[in-house]
């Protein structure tokens, strides 16, 4: 360890180190809490961001995690600080977490700038959580680590394995087509997620502590062991021990991170056939680090990253397969020439150097080039006139017949109408029709929901039909699959093209054209556009007041508009301003 800085230079010194009346009362509060002044004394103060909660499946085990982090943290010379942050649970916060991202990211940030803390570790990993928490320490940019939640071991059905999302869509559709039994799905019910970790698909969790890693921000290898193995406790203590050194080496999160790490994310996710989610949650990290990421990057680099990862929902396996097959390192080394090997992380070392004993010890699970899952086109963006600034499609999860297809509308005012007419036997719809779901964007649903698979009408179930083009500015589970235009961009709430469909207009969608267009003259959309008006806001109050006036469109990665790093240096000057301090 190189130490840059010395202990008076601390933040923590500010609060501890001087001699006034201010800093007396930190001393005597922390000695009320029982610890001795050779506790933290010219330590470096340790924040540790725990996104624990009773309603978080996911994070269960940070409340032995977060003892297993301050073990570190001692260890090494720190002084470790729990501060707990909203949880943003994926299965039961409503409307959508994705509401709540933002206000995660602020949280972060203002816990680390308003205390003392020289470095923090950011405990998180249930989907919205990742970007986060990421989010918020990079605006703060103080020595940082992630610990990945970890997956949940592989979900049970009578000898089948289950994965998370993935086999609750597929399973609800035989339920629906009356091919399984009530009995059946309560075992499914029952077996699919049996221990704590994160959804064990290559969902929105798996991808983004996966891009995570990738971007130098994890312990190497950190992402992929399943939360109740003990490496996981072991990675935690670890991580306590490196944030330490981080701290006294003065390495900070944009000391590494630029566009040539974010490249190595996005072709990671690609290689991973990881979710859509990912679009909007790495742009808008990028954006907190300074760094212009544009959606048509993603397909860029698509076109040139092939799909290695058989992992549900696009392949086979599951994440505790995954891990056993080498894991991410694994992968990453299948496609060193496609990344930027030579980018630091907070181990100290560079990607390359970290990839240096990577193995693949499963090739069936772990793919190689010439085996590949898809050569290429993990991800495609569309433009066209029914999405201006942009949409998405998992190409690696859906039937192939769909890439291009043609057919009639079939219109959804909002999910309210959806789930109240999709399964009525007179619905006018066949397996050509493409269904369309208006208001459920940024703004309009509000919070972009994954309500983006939206479901087959049960009578199409009943004859075998399993896929259908669908279209929303929605988001969708990384876990779901199937041929849905997501992230439709500008939404339908603030009048993007999609509010103007109507029932029985033509839309046609070309995947390698990626093209995704309404087949209605100028004319016909102008008029309709003419005689469009807005709805009113759902929120008059409150943080979802606050939410409606900021947010930004998915192509900008949904933050805040007030949230881009211009001025973050005016709130450090008031901050370090010794009057207010
Ligand atoms: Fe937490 Fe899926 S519910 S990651």
């Amino acid at each position: 360890m190189t130490q840059r800085i010395k202990p008076e230079e601390l933040r923590s010194y500010r609060w501890y180190g001087v001699k006034d009346m201010r800093s007396f009362g930190h001393r005597s509060r922390t000695a009320q809490m029982g610890y001795h002044k050779s506790d933290y004394a010219g330590k470096p103060v340790i924040a540790i961001i725990n996104t624990w909660s009773d309603i978080n499946p996911c994070h269960t085990h940070f409340k032995q995690r977060v003892e297993e982090v301050k073990r570190g943290v001692w260890q090494a010379g720190g002084f470790p600080v729990e501060m707990p942050a909203i949880s943003l649970s994926e299965p039961f916060q409503k409307p959508t977490t994705m509401l709540y991202r933002n206000l995660l990211a602020m949280e972060t940030e203002e816990l680390l700038r308003s205390y003392p803390a020289d470095g923090c570790v950011l405990m998180g990993g249930c989907d919205k959580t990742t970007p986060a928490l990421i989010m918020g320490a990079v605006s703060m940019n103080i020595p940082s680590i992630f610990v990945p939640a970890g997956p949940m071991l592989r979900g049970d059905f009578r000898g089948n394995f289950l994965g998370s999302g993935s086999d609750t869509w597929k399973y609800w559709a035989e339920l629906r087509a009356g091919n399984i039994t009530e009995a059946d799905w309560q075992d499914i019910e029952d077996g699919i997620a049996r221990s704590p970790g994160h959804c064990m698909t290559m969902g929105t969790a798996s991808t983004m502590t996966s891009a995570a890693e990738v971007l130098g921000l994890t312990l190497p290898g950190a992402a992929s062991i399943p939360a109740p193995d003990s490496r996981h406790a072991q990675m935690a203590t670890l991580t306590g021990k490196r944030i330490v050194d981080m701290v006294w080496e003065d390495l900070k999160p944009l000391d590494f991170l630029c566009t040539d790490s974010f490249d190595n994310a996005i072709r990671a996710v690609l290689a991973l056939g990881g979710s859509t989610n990912s679009l909007v949650h790495l742009i808008a990290m990028a954006k907190r680090a300074g760094i212009v990421l544009s959606i048509d990057r993603f397909d860029e680099l698509a076109r040139s990253t092939p799909v290695l990862a058989n992992l549900r929902p696009s392949g086979k396996y599951l994440m505790e397969d995954f891990y056993y097959a080498g894991g991410l390192r694994g992968l990453l080394s299948n496609i060193k020439d496609l990344l930027n090997l030579n980018l630091n992380t907070v181990n100290g070392k560079t990607l390359g150097e970290n990839l240096e004993s990577a193995k693949v010890y499963n090739t069936d699970v772990i793919r190689d080039r010439g085996t590949a899952l898809l050569q290429k086109d993990g991800l495609a963006v569309l433009r066209g006139n029914l999405a201006p600034d942009g949409a998405i499609i998992k190409p690696a999860a859906m039937e192939a017949r769909l890439l291009k297809h043609t057919g009639p509308a079939v219109v959804f005012k909002d999910y309210n109408d959806l789930n109240a007419r999709i399964d009525l036997e007179e619905l006018d719809i066949t397996e050509d029709s493409v269904i369309v779901l208006q208001s459920a964007g940024p703004q309009g649903a509000p919070g972009m929901p994954e309500w983006g698979q939206l479901p087959i009408p049960q009578k199409l179930l009943k004859q075998g039909v399993r896929d259908m083009v669908r279209i929303s500015d929605a988001r969708m589970s990384g876990t779901s699959y199937g041929a849905c235009v997501l992230h439709v961009t500008p939404e339908s709430h603030v009048g993007g093209p999609l509010a103007l469909v109507k029932d029985g207009d033509l839309i046609s969608l070309d995947v390698a054209a990626r093209s995704i267009n309404l087949l209605i003259s100028d004319g016909e959309l102008e008029k309709r556009r003419a005689s469009w008006s807005p709805s009113v806001p759902k929120f008059n109050r409150g943080y979802g007041a606050l939410y409606l006036k900021h947010i930004q469109q998915a192509d900008k990665g949904c933050d805040f508009d007030f949230l881009e790093p211009e001025g973050i240096q005016e709130i450090q000057k008031i901050q370090d301003d010794p009057e207010i301090h």
